[in-house]
């Protein structure tokens, strides 16, 4: 059957390793908080805002733009601990259901686990979704979007941490990114690759080539079947065979790539417990968000195919609305993107990938 929402009352501390010696292992309390009120049964009616949220490049943000986006992360790091829309919050949220906090419903002795499978690019969708209505509502601007880190552009200039989240006295800003990496270092989407520029911007092209457009069914690209009772407890990044192509691939290389490699566990992107805690996270998601749409609808050969499984479709998570309910929604309505109300707009460097 399809994973259903967990007990938020019974909540565990989170386990995390480190994916390269020492061996390091983390236990952290990212339990969430459970508000008072009812559950909100998600609808496309109850959430519509009368405008489309335009999420841009964050290479092209002007400087108004920047000056925006600062002003909301300001605000949601400015709110209590355990006010479900503080970054806090937001950033446990991605912790407890990547690290063990909750058990499946229904099945006491599985972990919760949300990546390495099928689950991965609708979970995530629907967390930046709610996390950019909480950052417009705290602005008090319905049109506030998310900007997207543009790594898999190798020509306009997306292919480097993007200007923005740079300066330290910004709410942009996380202490715990890999200092040999600022710019104009270029990203590296497969780890380890080396070479002078040009030689790493043609292994990035085929690494996205590889991961997205050569991967046409969803079981390659978006992941395999987890269901109630799919135990990943020995999965890991680095071993994740239910995980799909832009998933283990290019989405996992940035992580490393931007996480310290001071910290044990490549703190803070590098690792799931801590990767939310780095505003650029959301960037970055937003990014592979972008892509799900481009393989789905963009691709040579016309549109492809997501899972169209029941217990795909009617997988159910939780997440906080910008009113600090607790709303469950489900993975079929996460697959329309316009429905949810934002768009990207095209990207005219994807054709250096696309026909690599
Ligand atoms: Cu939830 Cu990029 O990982």
């Amino acid at each position: 059957s399809p994973i259903g929402v967990p007990n938020l009352s019974q909540c565990q501390l989170t386990t995390d390793t480190s994916v390269v010696p020492p061996l390091t292992t983390i236990h952290l309390n990212c339990c969430l908080p459970i508000p008072s009120g009812p559950v909100v049964d998600y609808s496309f009616d109850k959430y519509k805002v009368n405008t489309t949220r335009v999420r841009i490049a964050a290479q092209t943000a002007s400087d108004d733009y920047i000056a925006k986006y600062r002003e909301a992360y300001t605000l949601m790091r400015s709110l209590p601990q355990d006010d479900p829309r503080s970054f806090s919050t937001q950033a446990n949220i991605h912790c407890a259901f990547c690290n063990g906090a909750y058990k499946q419903e229904g099945n006491d002795s599985v972990i919760l686990q949300v990546h390495f499978s099928w689950l991965f690019l609708a979970w995530h969708r629907w967390y930046l979704y709610f996390h950019e209505r909480i950052l417009a509502s705290l602005l008090g601007d319905p049109t506030f979007a998310l900007v997207f880190w543009n790594w898999d552009d190798q020509r306009d200039g997306g292919n480097v941490i993007p200007a923005m989240f740079l300066p330290s006295n910004s709410s942009l800003y996380d202490a715990n990114r890999n200092q040999a990496n600022l710019p104009p270092t270029l990203v590296k989407l497969v780890p380890g690759i080396t070479g002078n520029d040009s030689e790493i911007i043609n292994q990035n092209l085929n690494a996205m080539y590889q991961g997205i457009v050569t991967n046409d069914n969803a079981e390659l690209f978006m992941g395999g079947a987890y269901v109630t009772g799919t135990d990943l407890a020995n999965s890991t990044v680095l071993n994740a065979p239910l995980g799909g192509s832009i998933e283990n691939g290019v989405h996992n290389a940035m992580h490393f790539w931007t996480g310290d490699p001071d910290q044990p566990l490549l703190q803070d992107m590098g690792t799931f417990t801590t990767a939310a805690r780095d505003p650029i996270f959301y960037a970055h998601h937003s990014n592979v968000d972008r892509l799900w749409d481009k393989w789905r609808y963009g691709l040579p050969g016309g549109p492809r195919a997501d899972h169209s499984d029941p217990d795909f479709l009617n997988a159910e998570f939780y997440f906080y609305d910008e009113n600090a309910n607790l709303v469950k929604v489900n993975v079929a309505d996460a697959l329309d993107s316009s429905k949810l109300g934002y768009s990207y707009p095209n990207v005219a460097a994807d054709d250096l990938w696309v026909n690599y």
